[in-house]
């Protein structure tokens, strides 16, 4: 009895604040009538104890842990996932109007991926009319990157990114390294305006022939390799994929692949790093299946330009070119296949070849230097050997 405690309103009040629904009372305690009183206006409960509580659950150290972090407090909360944001440019420049440019700018505004996009073109009025043809959308998609046409290069002034596409394109019958003579004019004039106008800009090349048109931009800007990227190989693994996942019966998401090396003839689909459902090819396909595919991703191009006679690919072109945006504002992570000057990596040095690696803000971060077979890597320094050729290095 001598132990007893007062039970005072206090008491009662500080059970209400913690959430009790009831206090318990012990045999000696003395329960004040202002307490009783409090006690019965709040509805809390005066119980008689001692009260009998279930027996602690038995369990391992990190189940009782993890109880411990998570158990539900009054003011818990669920923990929000972090989503991450992609940057967003303030200017976006296509060089080059046509097919793959109207199509880069279609996805980059209803991506929202910059306040403004500016299409140039040669070609009177082209790009003013995709401009405009795209603001006219807005009322629909509700975009609001606002779109600028003209055909002067100077508009390229600011821009953040700069994506080539202008040039001529293959016809039926022709290679890629069959444009090189006119489309490096082409380049070397947008290569001179980008190094004026928007000297800080990272340029990304889709026109053909992809490395060498690559090399001619990295010269005609002088800008250092981070800042001089060749769409190709995002557009080549993605029609590799497009073909296994026919082959195999599943969905191109189930598909895993990589196409390096040039973005022509000597392209090097990597069979050895590809994944079905997480699992080697060989699991799924036949060596002779899978010849099939690594010719298609070859020469998916080419059965374009062979089916619409005149003008090549441009939605595939133009996903493929946001893909490389998108990496480079965060969007997405880990290595993409890019064009890039390689400085020793993989062996090859001096030479424009499509490999992979991490992008970010400024351009390239870092080529990867993943493991091939010798196979692989063999097929890799042909293609830099042909490019060499070609540009009579
Ligand atoms: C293609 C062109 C864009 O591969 O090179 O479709």
């Amino acid at each position: 009895m001598s132990n007893g405690r007062v039970i005072g309103s206090d008491a009662v009040e500080e059970a209400r604040q913690k959430g009790r629904l009831i206090v318990e009372v012990m045999p000696g305690d003395i329960v004040t009538a202002l307490a009783r009183e409090s006690a019965q206006r709040i509805g809390l409960k005066l119980v008689e104890g001692p009260i009998e509580m279930a027996a602690p659950v038995r369990t391992d150290g990190s189940t009782a842990m993890r109880r411990a972090l998570y158990r539900r407090a009054p003011k818990w909360q669920a923990p929000t996932r972090v989503v991450r944001k992609a940057r967003r440019l303030g200017k976006l420049a296509l060089i080059g109007a046509g097919g793959v440019g109207g199509n880069i700018a279609h996805l980059a505004s209803m991506a929202d991926m910059a306040e403004e996009i500016v299409l140039i073109d040669i070609a009177p009025g082209a790009a003013a009319a995709t401009a405009l043809d795209l603001n006219h959308a807005s009322g629909i998609t509700g975009a609001v990157g606002r779109c600028i046409g003209g055909e002067s290069l100077n508009m390229v002034a600011g821009a953040e990114v700069v994506v080539v596409t202008a040039g001529r394109a293959r016809s039926p019958g022709m290679t890629r390294a069959d444009l090189i003579d006119v489309n490096a004019r082409v380049i070397r004039a947008a290569g001179e305006a980008i190094r004026s106008e928007a000297p800080n800009a990272v340029v990304i090349v889709v026109t053909n022939p992809l490395d060498e048109m690559t090399v001619e931009m990295l010269n005609a800007t002088g800008f250092p390799r981070e800042r001089v990227l060749g769409m190709a190989g995002t557009l080549d693994s993605s029609r590799f994929r497009h073909a296994l996942a026919l082959a195999a019966g599943v969905s191109p998401a189930d598909v895993e692949a990589i196409t390096l090396g040039s973005h022509g003839e000597e392209m090097a689909p990597i069979p050895s790093r590809t994944r079905i459902k997480g699992r080697p090819l060989e699991i799924f396909l036949s060596a002779d299946q899978i010849a099939v595919c690594v010719n298609d991703a070859i020469s998916g191009g080419g059965q374009v330009v062979a089916l619409k006679k005149s003008g090549s690919a441009t939605i595939a072109p133009a996903h493929a070119s946001i893909e490389l945006i998108n990496h480079m504002l965060g969007a997405r992570t880990g290595p993409v296949p890019v064009s890039v000057m390689l400085q020793g990596e993989y062996g090859v040095d001096g030479v424009v070849l499509g490999v992979p690696a991490h992008l970010g803000q400024g351009g390239l971060i870092r080529v990867d230097e993943m493991r091939i077979t010798a196979d692989e890597q063999a097929a890799l320094h042909t293609a830099a050997e042909a490019i060499r050729t070609r540009l009579g290095l």
